[in-house]
């Protein structure tokens, strides 16, 4: 019987990974609450989950100002790299390969979490969503308009976590270019009204994109890096519209020309039907933009062993990532391989604190026992 497609070894970048099943990137808030060091309990953590061919670690601010979701891991302090040092050697050790992921929450942050200042965006526009604060989650506010200096510090901040990913023993970083976040926040037409060079055109509003993204590859081989988008978004200011398909193809095409090690590309988690978007829902995210990024292509959302296996085998993706299926399964490419049946998600505890629902999900063979 020929081996299936998701089983078999590809090179990403520099790096030989052992199969194409990738844990995708999961905030889970089991940070240090003050420091935002990882703990050793994220260590073990990551280490049960090393047979992925590789790991994408949970969203991590880059910088003071791009922390707003709270318990989860930063990158900017000489304490937060030792404590992802402690993680990556752990993974390291297990067999692994894993991967940081650069995040600035923009406009989800909450006052509460920045001494009462408003949290800073491309302009004044409440995203209506919810921030995680220390005291649960909050309605979020209007943030401020980031002034030009501020957006030029925000990408010198990106190229300070990228070295501090590197330097923490991280085999690569992931740009997240997702989501409700700041990067998608300067893209969105409805969240983005700057009159200045980062507003208007399709090309001002993905320009600090570019600029992220040139800053990060001064300091880290493109071979290491990669970016993470998902176009289709719905709800909110932030919602998809039709301008989404334009502009992710902009980015995507001048994403190409920079030899990154890979984009993990989502497809649609609501039904577009009747919209500009229809074409891309399902496979058609990944046939639509195949063509235009030569890269490795992380095709995620709502994947399965059999999807992933005609997914690379019609050529439209390199790798598969799996987000959920990972919380309650630490030996997913296992259980895949063999057919096991896969452990269900207790939810309650995905965003708590501790052991219970994070490291305590048993691998298979510890299951059957
Ligand atoms: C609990 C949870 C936390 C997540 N945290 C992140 C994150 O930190 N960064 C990110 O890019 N995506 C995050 N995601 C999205 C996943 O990476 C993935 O794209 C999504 O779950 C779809 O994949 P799936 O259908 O395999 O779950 C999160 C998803 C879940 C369920």
């Amino acid at each position: 019987m020929s081996v299936q497609p998701v089983f078999t070894p590809v090179r990403m970048g520099d790096l030989d990974l052992p199969n194409r099943i990738v844990m995708a990137p999961l905030t889970r808030m089991r940070a240090g609450s003050i420091d935002h060091v990882p703990t050793a309990l994220q260590a073990e953590y990551y280490a049960q989950r090393f047979s992925a061919g590789l790991i994408v670690a949970e969203a991590t601010a880059i910088s003071p100002d791009g922390f707003g979701y709270t318990d989860t891991p930063g990158l900017w302090s000489a304490e937060q790299v030792r404590g992802w040092r402690r993680v990556t050697d752990a993974v390291h050790t297990a067999g692994g390969r894993i991967i940081a992921q650069l995040w600035h929450t923009g406009a989800i942050a909450h006052p509460d979490m920045r001494g009462g200042s408003p949290p800073l965006s491309a302009s004044d526009v409440n995203l209506l969503h919810e921030s995680v604060t220390p005291s649960g989650r909050q309605p979020t506010v209007a943030p401020r308009p980031m002034t030009t200096a501020e957006i030029r510090q925000t990408v010198v901040d990106y190229a300070r976590a990228a070295r501090n990913a590197m330097e923490a023993g991280f085999d690569g970083l992931e740009i997240l270019a997702a989501y409700l976040y700041l990067i998608p926040q300067f893209l969105n037409r409805t969240t983005n009204r700057r009159m200045d060079e980062y507003g208007g055109s399709i090309e001002n509003r993905a320009r600090i994109l570019f600029e992220v993204v040139e800053a990060v590859l001064e300091e880290v081989d493109p071979s290491r890096v990669g970016v993470k988008i998902c176009p289709m978004h719905e709800g909110g200011p932030m919602a998809a519209n039709d301008e989404t398909l334009p502009i992710t193809e902009y980015a995507v095409r001048k994403l190409d020309g920079y030899g990154l090690s890979h984009l993990l590309l989502m497809g649609n988690t609501t039904d577009f039907t009747g919209t500009p978007l229809e074409p891309l829902m399902g496979d058609g995210m990944f046939r639509h933009f195949r063509p235009i990024f030569r890269g490795k292509l992380i095709a995620n959302v709502g994947m399965t062993a059999e999807r992933g296996n005609r997914l690379i085998a019609e050529g439209l993706a390199d790798l598969v990532a799996f987000g959920r299926p990972y919380i309650a399964n630490p030996d997913l490419v296992e259980r895949l391989a063999t057919g096991a049946p896969l452990a269900e998600v207790d939810w309650k505890t995905v965003y708590a604190s501790g052991p219970r629902g994070y490291s305590d999900y048993p691998a298979i063979r510890r299951a059957a026992q």
